[in-house]
């Protein structure tokens, strides 16, 4: 230390950052990036039956619900102030056809729960997803013919699912589907039937991913041939997202969606800068299943890496996120 102080050629820094850091009171008062309850939406799969909560084996702590198990989650969901809850109904393989038929019955699974929702908890806000694949013996989201997913025909189904949807009493509609056009589209179904109030939440940059894995899992909607590349987007491809997010605008979107979400905050990030309609991140199942998996070795903090991504979401310009984690995170930012 003498040696140092002596030495006229040190020079110690006038200017600190860590004096911005030094206590916790400090640190929250700088702090830029607030992650509320409010910014969450829940993703909840749902199964038939009474009184159900199946585990999914490549999501510890994700489940398949029966109806009176989703209202039981929603109500929590809703007391903690997690904003919204998007539905995935898990569907029979017996009711699987090409035409994803299923996904139009008023009295279907999704619908049902849809109906239950809405009379016991009006204020939680419900999304849908419009795409085939939880109903389509091909699992894929749009029609196959030939091993060719066709966009024009299964444009006409989305828009019928969409409108089923929100005759249920969805709140928002989420294409997760990729095909072209299907916004416009949608829109336009949507306000011939009245549906003027329904807002459309789209899927606009939605990666051929690998992290979706688990949530096939848990739906059993694994594509039977093939891959989704020919509608999900490249993962090498940034220029593309934002070709994407302007069409959709265009043709009426609410609410832009980039999903994955950690592994594409660059992606987040550009849209904000050149996006003024809100955008929204979906952490997907992979995303939720790698903090599940290295916590249970004990390798991370579940808890805290939860918390460091979704911040993370956010800080990189997404207004809402989509997280299998919405309970506990919304837990956790009940406390000072
Ligand atoms: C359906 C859909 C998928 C996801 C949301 N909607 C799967 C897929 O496109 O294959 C993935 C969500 C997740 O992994 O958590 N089109």
């Amino acid at each position: 230390m003498k040696t140092l102080s002596k030495n006229k050629a040190v020079k110690f820094p006038k200017i600190r950052p860590r004096r911005n850091r030094a206590t916790d009171s400090i640190r929250k008062l700088v702090r830029e990036t607030h992650l509320t309850p409010g910014d969450l939406i829940y993703p909840v799969f749902v199964t038939e039956g009474k009184n159900l909560k199946k585990p999914i084996a490549s999501m510890p702590g994700q489940f398949r619900l029966s109806i009176d198990q989703v209202l039981t989650e929603a109500q929590k969901a809703h007391k903690l102030g997690v904003a919204a809850i998007a539905l995935f109904p898990v569907i029979e393989e017996d009711k699987k056809d090409k035409f994803a038929k299923e996904s139009l019955n008023p009295n279907g699974l999704l619908q049902r729960c849809i109906k239950e929702l809405k009379k016991r908890l009006p204020e939680l806000t419900i999304i849908t997803d419009v795409a085939m694949d939880p109903y389509s013996s091909d699992g894929h989201d749009g029609l196959v013919k030939d091993g060719e997913i066709l966009n024009d025909e299964s444009l006409e189904i989305l828009c019928d699912m969409a409108v089923g949807q929100a005759k249920a009493g969805a709140d928002m509609v989420a294409p997760s589907d990729m095909m072209d056009g299907r916004v416009g589209a949608i829109r336009l179904a949507l306000d011939e039937n009245s549906f003027q109030k329904v807002g459309i939440l789209s899927y606009a940059v939605k990666y051929a991913s690998a992290f979706y894995g688990p949530f096939r899992e848990a739906l059993n909607s694994a594509p039977k041939s093939g891959d989704k590349k020919t509608y999900q987007m490249d993962p090498a491809n940034s220029r593309e997202a934002l070709r994407e997010v302007l069409l959709d605008i265009k043709e009426g979107a609410d609410i832009v969606m980039v999903k994955p979400a950690l592994p594409y905050l660059d992606i987040i990030s550009k849209l904000r800068a050149v996006v003024n309609i809100p955008i929204a991140a979906y952490q997907v199942s992979g995303e939720y299943s790698m903090i599940m998996a290295a916590a249970e070795k004990s390798w991370i903090d579940a808890d805290k890496v939860m918390m460091e991504s979704l911040v993370s979401i956010k800080r990189a310009g997404a207004d809402m996120i989509l997280t299998y984690f919405a309970i506990r995170a919304a837990e956790l930012l009940q406390k000072p």
